[in-house]
C-alpha cells in the first residue's frame, strides 16, 4: 500500500511520523474515515467539511487546503488501484516542544492511508449484530465536544472493551445525564410505530455522515423521522434497532444488552425474534435503499 505523507506518496514500509508526533504522544489530532465505491470516496465533501470542524474545533491550522486534501484521497485511491475501500486521513499537530503547550507546533502532519474493503459479509446483515449498552459513559460535551473527530479515542475503546467482555460487537455509550447517545463508532436508530428515531445532535454524539444521509434516504422513502432525545427504555421498547458509519452503512441489532446503572444489571432482549425473525422490516427496508443511492449516488 502506497500512503501520502505530508506531500508525498511513500510505500507502507517508509510511510513514517517522527515519535514526537502529537497525535501519538497525546491522540492530539482528528480524523475521518470514508468509504470509497467503484473508486469513489462516497460523500467525500461532506467528510472534507467535518474535518474542517474537527480542525477547527482543535484550533489546528490546516497544512494544505482542503481541496488539495480531496486530492490527496483521491491519489491514494488511484495509486493503490483500489475500487472497494475505506480511506482515512488523519491530520495531527505535528511535532512541538515537551508538554501540553501548543506553542512552536509549526507543521501539522497530514496522513492518508487506504485499505481494500468490499463491505461486510452479507450473512451479518441477515444477522444483525449484538449490542451492549455499556457503563462507560460518552465523554461530556462540556469536557470534549464529540463534533470534533478526535484521534484521541479511548473514550470509544473503553466501551467497546467492555461491550466485547459482554458478547457484544458493538457498544451504545449513554451520556453522563443517562441518555442514548451513541455508538463506539457509530450512531443509533431506533424504529417505533414504523417511525425512525435517532439521538438528536446535542453535542455528545458525532454528527455522522451516515446518519445524516439515512435520514434523506428514509425521508424520501416516505419514513417519518425525528432526532429526539432518547432515553434508555425507549430503546428498550423500540420494535428495530439500527446502527451506522461509513464503514458499516447501516446494521441491523438483533439484540440488545443492557450493562448500566449503579448495579450494573443485565438485561437481554430480543424485541423482534419474537415477530418478525432477527432483522426488522424497516432496517431491512433503509438497507437496500441506502445502497440503491449509493449506487445512484454522484450519476446526477
Ligand atoms: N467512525 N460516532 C462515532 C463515535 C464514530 O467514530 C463514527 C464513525 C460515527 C459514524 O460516523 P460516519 O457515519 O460519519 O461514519 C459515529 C468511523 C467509522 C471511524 O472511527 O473509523
Amino acid at each position: 500500500m502506497m500512503a501520502f505523507v505530508n506531500g508525498r506518496m511513500l510505500t507502507e514500509k517508509k510511510a513514517v511520523v517522527p515519535v514526537t508526533d502529537r497525535g501519538f504522544l497525546y491522540g492530539d489530532g482528528v480524523y475521518e474515515t470514508i468509504r470509497v465505491y467503484g473508486g469513489k470516496p462516497f460523500l467525500l465533501q461532506d467528510h472534507l467539511r467535518r474535518l474542517n470542524n474537527s480542525m477547527a474545533g482543535v484550533k489546528l491550522a490546516p497544512p494544505m487546503s482542503l481541496i488539495d486534501i480531496g486530492r490527496a484521497i483521491q491519489k491514494v485511491v488511484a495509486v493503490n488501484k483500489l475500487t472497494e475501500a475505506i480511506v482515512r486521513v488523519t491530520v495531527t499537530r505535528g511535532s512541538g516542544p515537551r508538554g501540553f503547550g501548543i506553542d512552536g507546533c509549526a507543521k501539522p502532519t497530514v496522513v492518508v492511508v487506504a485499505w481494500k474493503f468490499g463491505g461486510y459479509p452479507a450473512d451479518q446483515y441477515r444477522k444483525g449484530i449484538v449490542a451492549a449498552v455499556v457503563s462507560v459513559r460518552r465523554t461530556d460535551p462540556q469536557a470534549v465536544p464529540a463534533d470534533i473527530k478526535s484521534n484521541n479515542c479511548l473514550n470509544q475503546i473503553l466501551a467497546r472493551m467492555e461491550a466485547t467482555g459482554l458478547g457484544a460487537e458493538e457498544a451504545i455509550l449513554l451520556t453522563s445525564g443517562g441518555q442514548v447517545s451513541e455508538g463506539s463508532s457509530s450512531n443509533v436508530f431506533a424504529v417505533k410505530g414504523g417511525a425512525i428515531i435517532t439521538p438528536k445532535i446535542d453535542g455528545s454524539l458525532l454528527p455522522g455522515i451516515t446518519r445524516e444521509w439515512v435520514m434523506r434516504v428514509a425521508r424520501e422513502a416516505g419514513f417519518g423521522v425525528s432526532e429526539k432525545k432518547m432515553s434508555v427504555s425507549f430503546l428498550m421498547e423500540a420494535e428495530e434497532v439500527f446502527m451506522t458509519n461509513s464503514v458499516m452503512e447501516i446494521m441491523p441489532v438483533s439484540r440488545l444488552i443492557f450493562n448500566h446503572g449503579a448495579t450494573r444489571q443485565e438485561l437481554r432482549m430480543g424485541p423482534y425474534m419474537k415477530t418478525s425473525g432477527f432483522v426488522g422490516p424497516v432496517t431491512v427496508e433503509l438497507l437496500v435503499r441506502y445502497r440503491e443511492s449509493v449506487r445512484s449516488f454522484g450519476r446526477g
